[in-house]
């Protein structure tokens, strides 16, 4: 196992930047997941962490070796991909068998290899398989097992829960997450998921064009997102983040299409633009809340999600005790005082 230090790393195919001085680092053993929208390098900087894109500026290092100019079999690392590439002519043991024969590896180790990962991830009954003869989710587990057999440093996944349906996917990410946690390597996880973002990684890589918007674990995100971005990025439902005017001339609040709504000591100025943040869990039914007429009302069962409309502003809020609501209905919604992020309506950054 090793850490990684992704150090300054730049990229640019021809005159296009794709990737700007982006730094991670990554602790032995640690589960790091880059999540951003399609598009803002998530891929390119794990493909360049993997040796398959050369570095433009910075440096990757792995365990004690800067890798810049490294081949991918020289830096002890595996990727699996969200296309899985298997070799459709090789059976479920044969692949994962592939790349250590290659290497000429003692069959005795490798056979005891493939039986390890063929242990841990189900895959006994399979061996004799061929890929067309696998479920999704089969041929996902055979990409990690060959993976696993060569015993990396770091494990890199790019995406390699997108081609499963809903369920399968939840199941994997659980997998997954359950391997790390008995083979604690060292791993890069790649995806455009944040609900997959939160729910595995030890430590969450905000990226958007190209540039780092926030690092932190899971909650830190998710409880103190240090700009507007990562506050409508992480979180489902999303936080309402509704633009409004701070006034501080009584008890303060913000003016949002002409209600006022309540918030505590902060560090805006009377009179500036700031967008208010409040997650649809945050809002409570009160007697002093602020009125709002429902237009969706949306029951899953365990919880129901209310789209509503003050003045011209617009506003989701979400219960999970059963209320009997109905379109046209009035509730009035009080943030929680302490739940409450506050934005530069300019800057977007937390206040
Ligand atoms: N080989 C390439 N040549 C030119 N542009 C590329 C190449 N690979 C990726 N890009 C561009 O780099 C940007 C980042 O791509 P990528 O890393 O694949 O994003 P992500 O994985 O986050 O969706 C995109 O704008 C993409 O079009
Ligand atoms: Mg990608």
């Amino acid at each position: 196992m090793a850490q990684v230090a992704i150090s300054k790393v730049a990229k640019a195919f021809g005159t296009v930047k794709v990737l700007h001085e982006v730094s991670v680092d990554i602790a032995d053993g640690q589960f790091v997941v880059l999540v951003g929208p399609s598009g803002c390098g998530k891929s390119t900087l794990l493909r360049m962490v993997a040796g398959l894109e050369t570095v433009s500026g910075g440096t990757i290092t792995i365990g004690d070796r800067v890798v810049n100019h490294l081949p991918p079999a020289k830096r002890d690392i595996a990727m699996v991909f969200q296309n899985y590439a298997l070799y459709p002519h090789k059976t479920v043991e044969q692949n994962m068998a592939f790349a250590l024969k290659l290497r000429k590896t003692d069959p005795a180790v490798v056979a005891e290899r493939v039986k390890r990962a063929a242990d841990i991830l189900d895959l006994n009954p399979y061996l004799k398989r061929y890929p067309r003869q696998l479920s999704g989710g089969q041929r996902q587990r055979v990409a990690m097992g060959r993976a696993i057999v060569r015993n990396p440093q770091v494990f890199l996944f790019d995406e390699p829960l997108s081609n499963l349906d809903a369920k399968l996917r939840v199941q994997m990410r659980t997998e997954i997450k359950e391997l790390h946690q008995r083979l604690k390597t060292t791993t890069i996880y790649v995806t455009h998921d944040q609900i997959e973002a939160m729910t595995m990684a030890d430590k969450i890589v905000v990226m958007r064009d190209g540039r780092i918007e926030q690092v932190g674990a899971p909650l830190e995100l998710f409880d103190r997102p240090a700009n507007l971005f990562v506050a409508g990025f992480i979180g489902s439902p999303s936080m309402n983040l509704l633009k409004g005017v701070m006034r501080k001339g009584g008890k303060p609040g913000v003016d949002i299409a002409g209600t006022l709504f309540p918030i505590g000591d902060n560090a805006a100025q009377d009179g500036q633009a700031v967008v208010y943040g409040v997650r649809p869990e945050h809002l409570e039914i009160h007697p002093d809340g602020v009125p709002a007429k429902i237009s969706v009302v949306e029951p899953t069962g365990s919880e129901t999600l209310v789209f509503l409309r003050f003045g011209d502003g617009e506003m989701v809020a979400l219960f999970r005790e059963r209320h009997d609501f109905k379109p046209g209905d009035t509730l009035t919604l009080k943030p929680r005082l302490d739940q409450i992020h506050l934005f530069d309506a300019e800057t977007g950054q937390r206040l």
